[in-house]
């Protein structure tokens, strides 16, 4: 299938020899500001589940709860880690993993040619969305995410998954900006998150152990793109400003490659995994 490069080579050389790209402002202001308001729109309808599941940004193994597994094909809101009850709005850390198949709002922004365009220009032969995430960094609470690599989470053979994320909100070092570190997709996957039954586990492929050092911050102006190869290790801080961080993440793998029935992220039939 032919179609027309988004990417110029000088930006696929770079994603490949240093495993992200950041493209700025490639959002307008007033598609952020939709999405940010339909966010708050769904967390506050998912009122009801607010007490149903606290996320960890640290472990991520007490996930081991049907209410996590079997988000993958639904939309459904976690609550930041130690926040006590009454749960307020301002206490959700993220909405997930279905947004962009189940959302009307976000499906619209999820499947768009350019996209669809990006993702060939990085090789893929197939593209498919398997997971949308809003991820909210809430001021002063927004927990930090540990190093780690996605395809960790969203495994296929071969790996292919490549994050979307997009900056809703001017990102910075206050407030919780990604983290990457420049071609440390060369390295090997380290472990991969399974689950067995209703419970969840890390399985250990490679002992070497995730650099501590030569990461680089990516601060990013609201309507940014960054885009992530499944094997970079990247992480960001705890939110210390008054600011949010909105951002939202979609995850792209190669439909082409094998997706095994042991990921976490398992999706009804009715709801088969799609391109742009
Ligand atoms: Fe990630």
């Amino acid at each position: 299938m032919s179609y027309f490069p988004f990417l110029s080579n000088d930006q696929v050389r770079f994603f490949h020899d240093n495993g992200y790209l950041v493209i700025k402002k490639i959002i307008a202001a007033e598609i952020c500001f939709e999405l940010r308001k339909r966010a708050l729109e769904i967390g506050n309808s998912l009122r009801t589940d607010w007490d149903k599941a606290q996320f960890s940004t640290q472990n991520q193994t007490q996930h081991s709860n049907a209410y996590f597994l079997e988000s993958g094909d639904k939309v459904r809101v976690f609550m930041e880690e130690g926040t006590q009850p009454p749960e307020n709005i301002h206490h959700i850390n993220k909405i997930g993993h279905a947004l962009h198949d189940v959302d009307p709002v976000f499906e619209a922004f999820s499947h768009q040619e350019k996209w669809d365009r990006i993702a060939r220009d990085l090789s893929f032969k197939q593209p498919g969305l398997l997971q949308s995430m809003y991820i909210f960094k809430q001021p002063r609470i927004g927990g930090a995410v540990n190093i780690h690599q996605d395809a960790c989470f969203l495994y296929t053979d071969p790996i292919t998954v490549v994050g979307f994320w997009f900056a809703l909100e001017d990102t910075d070092l206050e407030n919780g900006c990604l983290w990457a570190l420049p071609g440390g997709h060369k390295a090997p996957l380290r472990k991969r998150f399974l689950r067995e039954g209703l419970e969840t586990r890390f399985e250990e492929l490679d002992a070497q152990p995730m650099p501590a050092t030569g990461y680089i911050p990516l601060p990013v102006p609201a309507g940014s793109l960054v885009l992530l190869h499944g094997l970079l290790p990247h992480y960001s801080e705890i939110n210390r400003s008054d600011r949010s961080r909105e951002a939202y993440a979609l995850h792209i793998i190669d439909q082409q490659a094998y997706y095994p029935a042991n990921n976490w992220l398992q999706r009804a039939e009715s709801l088969p995994i799609r391109g742009f």
